[in-house]
């Protein structure tokens, strides 16, 4: 079973899942706490996660992480929810949301 490692809240947070899990439909039935997440479906960007390691497995961003990322988006930066874990993985939501905002209204003045 592919192990996660989630970076949140100045928390470490460590667990096996079952392959080709979506940490987000565990954490919305309670079997992966502290993951921030909110629509489930690519529409809000709570989820947004940078992978620090294990990124080769995750295949290339979809149409809905490079419409919500915008420029920020890359092998390394993703939305959680449409990630699919298939081997070991070390993820961190520390401060990346508020990065991806910020770089995304920087994008918009410079438009
Ligand atoms: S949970 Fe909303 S974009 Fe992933």
């Amino acid at each position: 079973m592919p192990k996660v490692i989630l970076h949140v809240d100045g928390e470490k947070i460590e667990k096996e899942v079952k392959e080709n899990a979506n940490l987000v439909v565990l954490a919305g039935t309670k079997q992966f706490p502290k993951l921030k997440y909110g629509c489930g479906m690519g529409k809000c960007l709570k989820c947004v996660c940078e992978v620090l390691s294990g990124w080769e497995q995750l295949g290339p961003p979809n149409w809905k992480e490079e419409k919500m990322l915008g420029e920020s988006v890359n092998e390394r930066i993703r939305l959680t929810c449409q990630l699919t874990i298939k081997e070991d993985i070390e993820i961190s939501q520390e401060n990346i949301l508020a990065k991806i905002k910020k770089e995304k209204n920087a994008v918009k003045l410079t438009k």
